[in-house]
């Protein structure tokens, strides 16, 4: 079983004229064109319920998507019992035919699905081409052409045998039990990986998506299946995530979560986990990717064009819904004015509406929770007097949910927008005196709780070395001279510390190793 060298999908532009536009084009009419019933799937059967769901585009009330169904404690229960009856086929498979579906997925979804994958993505969370299309195309096949790569490796590497009369042997397991992949709205790309990473180590899963993510999910369900995914090995339902989680953590076959969302529903699942200890077979996995308050920092060696143009996308891009998104910026005096120039320039240039339209940059943010929480961060750091508005600060919802980009230019570095995480287009920037870089440095370390992604600026190579020993444990994926976004798969493993996560690093080798348990054999002969 030879795996073809993982590479990194290439990322269309979608620019005028290509052929590609055209064709995503054509997918996003078609979809507009139907209203989808998007079933659960349990075992082998497709699931409606008399709860349903409707899907409509973030930046377009009066379109209706397409339905889907909430589930009852009884599906629940019974998408485990369907996982637990798939898992010792599963399981048995050899370990070359299960990555096979996994690469066959890759493929189907880098061609004959890519459109429709990012017409999706782009309708049901009005992310823009450019970042569907790095989303949901690139991302998503990334994830599984490098971990089939990876699991190779792993069911490879074996442990020297120096004596010919004995023979050592490590055996990597799927976990006993199933895995519980609950997954966020944000990004298509993760909400696929935590299923189908765990699954191609052999487990059985229950996935639960964002019912936001459902439109997407449902695309890539059709793939999994296609690809040649065995009915009941990926069950995926909708509902209440507090029922759901108080089922599947009661379970004693419970064996793994494979969450990506925010801290606080992830600490609350930990502490749920915690109090069934004595319920379960086995010590369940807990893996977890969290939220994020990152930084970009600015030296006054610093490109300030540069750091300027990269602010801004990695503020602005799907609108700051990004558990890497820069939403802190720190930025000295003595460059602040061609800072300000250069960002202003960009800032008048962003067009702000549906995604339909390919010129528009920002776009609106998931749903009404979202919009009520960000624009509850504006108005509040309107009211205070160590805050200047200095870009957008407005919002409507008539259409759908739209908030301007917003800048905040801020005297108090501890306000509540530069420590807590807003999760939408709110950028929030302190100045601060060149000769304070060090203390500064120290105040991105001690300003949030969180550890995910950050940046910093220089052409000063002490400054660099300076910062990155400070920042050591203040961001799990740094940059130096970029933004804070944008991490390849098999190029810059992402994954955060502190409140932002467990850090096993989403598509590597030390996140599939979390999927499986090692037997180790002795033969004498
Ligand atoms: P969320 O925590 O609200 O939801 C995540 C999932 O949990 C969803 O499926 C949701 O329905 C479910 N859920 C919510 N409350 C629950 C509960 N009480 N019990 C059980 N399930 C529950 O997150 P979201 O809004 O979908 O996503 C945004 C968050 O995800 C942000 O905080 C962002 O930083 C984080 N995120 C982190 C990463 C990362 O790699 N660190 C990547 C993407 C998103
Ligand atoms: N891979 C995404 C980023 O780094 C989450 O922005």
């Amino acid at each position: 079983f030879n795996v073809p060298a993982p590479k990194n999908e290439p990322i269309f532009s979608y620019a005028p004229g290509t052929p590609e536009r055209q064709k995503l084009k054509d997918a996003i009419a078609e979809l507009r064109g139907k209203v989808l019933d998007i079933p659960l799937y349990i075992g082998n059967r497709e699931v409606r319920t008399d709860k349903k769901l409707t899907l409509t585009p973030p930046h377009d009330h009066q379109h209706i998507l397409g339905y889907t169904y909430e589930c009852g404690p009884e599906h629940v229960t019974e998408a485990i019992q369907a996982a637990l009856e798939a898992r010792t086929a599963w399981a048995a498979l050899p370990w070359e035919q299960r990555l096979a579906i996994f690469l066959k997925a890759a493929e189907l979804s880098a061609t004959k699905y890519r459109y429709l994958l990012n017409a999706s993505t782009m309708l049901g969370q009005s992310k823009n081409a450019f970042q569907a299309e790095i989303d949901a195309a690139c991302e998503w096949v990334d994830f599984l052409r490098f971990n089939v790569s990876f699991a190779t490796e792993i069911y490879r590497e074996q442990p020297i045998s120096p004596d010919p009369l004995i023979w050592n042997q490590v055996e990597y397991r799927p976990l006993e039990g199933f895995v519980f992949a609950l997954t966020p709205f944000n990004f298509t790309a993760i909400s696929g990986n935590l299923p189908a990473s765990a699954a191609m180590m052999g487990n059985v899963v229950v996935w639960k998506p964002a019912p936001t993510q459902m439109y997407s999910a449902y695309v890539l369900m059709q793939i999994l299946k296609e690809a040649g995914v065995p009915d009941g090995v990926i069950n995926l339902i909708q509902g209440d995530g507090p029922m759901i989680g108080n089922l599947v953590f009661s379970h004693p076959e419970f064996a793994g979560i494979h969450f990506t969302g925010s801290t606080a529903v992830f600490k609350s699942i930990w502490k749920t986990i915690g109090s069934n200890m004595d319920e379960y077979r086995y010590y369940p996995r807990i893996v977890g990717e969290t939220g994020g308050k990152d930084f970009m920092l600015a030296h006054e060696s610093a490109d300030a064009k540069a750091y300027a143009a990269n602010l801004l996308r990695a503020a602005f891009e799907f609108q700051g819904q990004k558990c890497s998104a820069a939403s802190r910026a720190y930025v000295p005096t003595s460059i602040w004015e061609t800072v300000w120039a250069e960002m202003k320039g960009m800032l008048e240039t962003f067009k702000v509406g549906g995604t339909e339209d390919f010129s528009n940059f920002v776009n609106a943010v998931i749903d009404e929770r979202a919009f009520t929480k960000i624009t509850g961060y504006i108005d509040r750091a309107k009211q205070n007097p160590a805050n200047t508005i200095l870009w957008g600060g407005t919002y409507d919802k008539s259409k759908g949910w739209f908030v301007d980009p917003t800048i905040i230019l801020t005297s108090d570095p501890h306000s509540e927008t530069m420590e807590q995480e807003i999760f939408g287009p709110v950028l929030t920037i302190y100045l601060y005196e060149p000769a304070q870089f060090e203390e500064t440095l120290s105040l991105i370390d001690r300003t949030s709780p969180y550890a995910l992604t950050g940046a910093v600026f220089a052409q000063n190579r002490y400054a660099v070395e300076l910062a990155s020993k400070k920042l050591i444990n203040s961001a799990g994926n740094f940059y130096i001279n970029d933004k804070c976004t944008g991490a390849v798969v098999g190029q810059q493993p992402f994954g955060g510390a502190r409140g932002s996560g467990t850090n096993d690093k989403a598509g590597s080798m030390q996140n599939l190793l979390r999927w499986v348990s090692a037997r180790t054999i002795k033969e004498s002969f």
